[in-house]
């Protein structure tokens, strides 16, 4: 059977921090403090309304990602009139260095590509299309699918339903830690993106192999 990886979008493929990368300018000493500030509640909205539950209250991504970064402005004392230009540059990640060609690496050894990503399903295309690494997926698959947010179960099921496998045949891929600990508890095999070489957690759903990044045959 042909191997099957499935990625995460944000931190994995995608450098979220280029975002303020790309105003670092107009955002002076404070910028890196924003971008942490706005990814880490980013994070907290969707797993508090992923534990909340009830699909229809379930904000899109688009919507999450705005609320964070204005809470993020806010908490850094930067201008709230910022946010438009930051959202803006959102839309258009910078995919890490080495992400299109491990990707084109894998594919051509045979193997099958998804993104799995919490990403409503027009940020993804406009993410791979920026990238020119749209071609090289078998399926992007959104959490919209499932109605709630990693690490629900339902949206790794996503993934499982696309490619009609068993959890066990997916090799899930994300540099966020506490994703691929929803991931080994749904089933899958996982393979760590430790870019920030991050301390070791989650011992009771251990990944199955970490890398620092997806240079060298890490996709074998
Ligand atoms: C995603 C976030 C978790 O792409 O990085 O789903």
């Amino acid at each position: 059977m042909q191997s099957i990886f499935v990625f995460d979008a944000f931190g994995t493929l995608f450098d979220v921090h280029s975002a303020t990368r790309a105003h670092a300018a107009a955002l002076g000493p404070d910028a890196q403090r924003l971008s942490d500030a706005w990814r880490a509640k980013q994070l907290e909205y969707t797993w508090i309304y992923a534990g909340i539950g009830g699909t229809a209250r379930v904000p899109d991504f688009r919507t999450i990602t705005e609320q964070s970064l204005t809470y993020a402005l806010a908490v850094t004392g930067l201008a709230a009139s910022l946010a438009p230009q930051l959202l803006e540059s959102y839309r258009a990640l910078a995919a890490f260095l080495e992400v299109p060609d491990s990707l084109k690496f894998a594919r051509a050894r045979g193997a099958r590509l998804a993104i799995l990503s919490n990403a409503d399903p027009d940020m993804l295309d406009e993410l791979v299309a920026h990238a020119g690494i749209g071609g090289l997926f078998d399926h992007l698959l959104s959490v919209r699918g499932a109605g709630t947010y990693k690490p629900a179960p339902a949206v790794y099921r996503l993934a499982t339903d696309a490619f009609g496998c068993l959890p066990s045949d997916i090799n899930f891929v994300s540099a966020n830690r506490w994703d691929c600990a929803g991931a080994k508890a749904f089933g899958f095999k996982t393979l760590w993106v430790n870019r920030a070489g991050a301390p070791a957690e989650y011992g009771d759903l251990a990944a199955d192999r970490v890398v620092e990044n997806l240079c060298d045959g890490a996709l074998q």
